[in-house]
């Protein structure tokens, strides 16, 4: 049995308390959720696993069959796995043993990096958007937006375009073992704010979407990149695609390790439907300051998707 710990100790992190507890074997009260949020075994299902190589090529039945792809997969999970995207898997490994070493070091070196400023460009937290030592140069036909500006019948570069200088947040998780995993989440239920998510995960499952009613686990598969879309998209879609809600669970016996690289408009971007995507006058959402937006996401207590409706 562990005493419930106090909020200077939730400050240290949960890595911290795991490390210190060889014998823990309750979760603290703490970071026990009401029973209505815990996590309920997910639905077995598998999200799009989309070959990009046919990207590149010359063959241009295969690029549009491929754009399709990843039209369908916006439309109908906003998420989708990528293989042949050009990264080093040797690279990728590098990168999770780069957060695990970050992970790793004196509580007071990573303290250096406390913040609970959105603006800051580099924080470390026990929540969202925590320091990177890299950053992929994942596909850029992926995070230039170009298939997913063509899947919507825009211009190629109509998304690149529309992001100006870009904004990009990194976000390094790391999901120590935890006792009782069905009392909490390792990340609690969220949609991406930007553009679009690229994450790169060790092989330990745990992240889990939306999908209709039910949460389905994203399976790990070997050398991919899990892809989302974010509200940023959901917007200028004009509600086509859909920014998914996701959450982490944790399991008993693994640490978990993801790395989540976004990638949105700057700052001073406008948010608003496309203009061409807007039939009969009907625009979804109000247009928006990209800031703004943010802001109001990063502050609403309850995430899930209420960002979203203060601009319908
Ligand atoms: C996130 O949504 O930022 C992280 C999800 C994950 O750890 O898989
Ligand atoms: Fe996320």
């Amino acid at each position: 049995k562990f005493e419930p710990v106090s909020q200077n100790e939730r400050t240290k992190g949960v890595k911290y308390l795991v490390d210190g507890t060889p014998n823990l074997v309750s979760l603290p009260l703490l970071y026990a959720l009401p029973s209505p949020k815990c996590p309920k075994p997910a639905t077995d299902a598998s999200i799009p696993v989309i070959d990009l190589s046919g990207l590149n090529g010359s063959d241009d039945q295969k690029r549009s069959l491929t754009i399709k792809e990843i039209g369908s997969a916006c439309e109908e999970w906003g998420f989708f796995q990528v293989k042949n995207h050009g990264v080093k898997i040797s690279l990728m490994e590098e990168m999770v043993k780069a957060v695990e070493e970050f992970f790793n070091l004196p509580l007071e070196e990573k303290n250096k990096y406390a913040s609970n400023d959105v603006m800051d460009p580099v924080r470390y937290g026990t929540g969202l958007n925590t320091p990177a030592k890299h950053t992929p140069a994942c596909c850029k036909e992926i995070l230039g937006g170009g298939a997913i500006s063509e899947s919507l019948g825009l211009s190629k570069d109509y998304i690149e375009r529309s992001l100006g200088q870009g904004c990009q947040i990194v976000a390094n998780n790391y999901y120590p073992p935890c006792p009782e995993p069905d009392r909490t989440l390792g990340i609690s239920p969220h949609s991406d704010h930007g553009g679009l998510t690229i994450l790169m995960q060790n092989d330990v499952d745990g992240l889990q979407i939306k999908h209709g009613e039910d949460w389905v686990a994203v399976r790990y598969v070997p050398s991919t990149f899990v892809v989302n879309l974010g509200d940023y998209l959901e917007i200028l879609s004009n509600g086509k695609y859909k920014s998914v809600e996701h959450r982490g669970v944790v399991n008993k016996e693994k640490t978990r390790i993801s790395i989540a690289v976004g990638h949105g408009p700057e700052l001073t971007a406008t948010v608003a439907p496309a203009p061409p995507l807007i039939s009969d006058n009907r625009a979804q959402f109000k247009p928006i300051m990209y800031k703004d937006y943010m802001k109001i996401q990063q502050s609403s207590v309850v995430r899930g998707k209420t960002p979203l409706e203060a601009i319908l």
